[in-house]
């Protein structure tokens, strides 16, 4: 079995290693940015650990498991430019730093390279695992748009927040966990259990996030605090605060989501001050906490004996109490 500390090294490791000293630079200079810029490591490192619950081999994991973390990367330089943000991982944006073209093209590359990462596969598992990945890779498409057309809806119910947060986030978390089981042998029932762990873990993430980009810290977090308050992101708190609210106060978010014009932190303010007096934190957290356990259960259906399993279960609860 190997630390988790120990999955990790291989992940920062073997990204180093992609060959990025490319013309023409202005293509490849975002990407070695993104790339070095650290995150969590979470999809490989899920990757990785799900693969050493069957196989102690996990080298075959390990081109997987770049490219879903090159892939996620990717992501994230498009997602900076729809949600206007200027900071990820306490640094500048590639639209913000380069411009939207440049953000535009290189996170073009990242997906391209994500593929031909991918395609190192072992043979035998390349066209399962090919098939998952593009069935994620088309929903977070799918989730995205849906996040974009929830800007301008003020009655999203919790079920189309829920389905949204599956798509954009979830499916990737989920894919992550079922390629390095199949990657390391698993059955279809265990890799399945997996993905449905990864499936509810992601959703207790994104709500996590969410929550963050509201009572974070910004040095921690990396990203601006209340960038889903400025956009009118339908959260779950927003959600929540739209559902409990008295008709005053309800008629007051609404006001404050139809403004066009506005002082941002004002706004952030107004919103915030909102939650906290209908405690809209604990009913996020308790929301977390719902799909985490819920998570715990089909984890708790793997068959694995219990002391492989302890690095993947401390990884999930670290991520429950991550400040980032
Ligand atoms: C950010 O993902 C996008 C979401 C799904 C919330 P992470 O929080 O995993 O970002 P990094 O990779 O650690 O920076
Ligand atoms: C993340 O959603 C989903 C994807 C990047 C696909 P967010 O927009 O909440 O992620 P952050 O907060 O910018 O990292
Ligand atoms: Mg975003
Ligand atoms: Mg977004
Ligand atoms: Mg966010």
């Amino acid at each position: 079995m190997y630390t988790f500390k120990e999955l990790q090294n291989i992940i920062e490791d073997n990204l180093s290693k992609i060959d990025l000293d490319i013309s023409p630079i202005e293509l490849y200079e975002p990407i070695k940015y993104t790339l070095s810029a650290g995150g969590k490591r979470v999809r490989p490192t899920l990757t990785l650990a799900a693969c050493n619950l069957f196989s102690e081999d996990i080298e075959k994991s390990i081109k997987p498991a770049l490219a879903l973390e090159v892939f996620h990367n990717f992501t994230l330089l498009h997602d900076d430019i729809m949600d206007k943000a200027e900071l990820r991982r306490n640094s500048a944006t590639v639209h913000e730093k380069w411009n939207e073209n440049i953000a535009i093209l290189s996170g073009d590359a990242m997906s391209i390279k994500a593929y031909e990462l991918l395609s190192d596969t072992e043979e035998n598992h390349l066209k399962s695992v090919l098939k998952i990945f593009n069935k994620m890779a088309i929903q977070i498409c799918e989730g995205q748009q849906f996040d974009m057309n929830f800007e301008e809806k003020n009655d999203v119910s919790e079920d189309e927040y829920l389905e949204m947060i599956k798509l954009k986030t979830s499916v990737l978390l989920a894919t992550s966990l079922k390629i390095g089981a199949i990657v390391g042998g698993a059955n279809e029932n265990d890799a399945q259990n997996l993905y449905d762990f990864g499936l509810n873990l992601g959703l207790a993430f994104q709500l996590q996030d969410d929550f963050l980009d509201v009572y974070g810290d910004v040095n921690t977090f990396g990203k601006k605090i209340g960038g889903d308050i400025i956009a009118n992101k339908k959260t779950f708190m927003l959600i929540k605060a739209l559902e409990i609210a008295d008709i005053e106060t309800k008629l007051k978010i609404n006001e404050i989501l139809n403004l066009k014009e506005f002082d941002k932190n004002f706004k952030i303010k107004s919103i915030v001050d909102i939650y906290n007096k209908l405690e809209i934190s604990y009913l996020a957290k308790n929301k977390m906490d719902y799909f985490y356990k819920k998570a715990l259960n089909s984890f708790d259906l793997v068959n694995v004996e219990a002391s492989k399993k302890e690095i993947l279960f401390n990884f999930a609860s670290n991520l429950m109490n991550r400040n980032n």
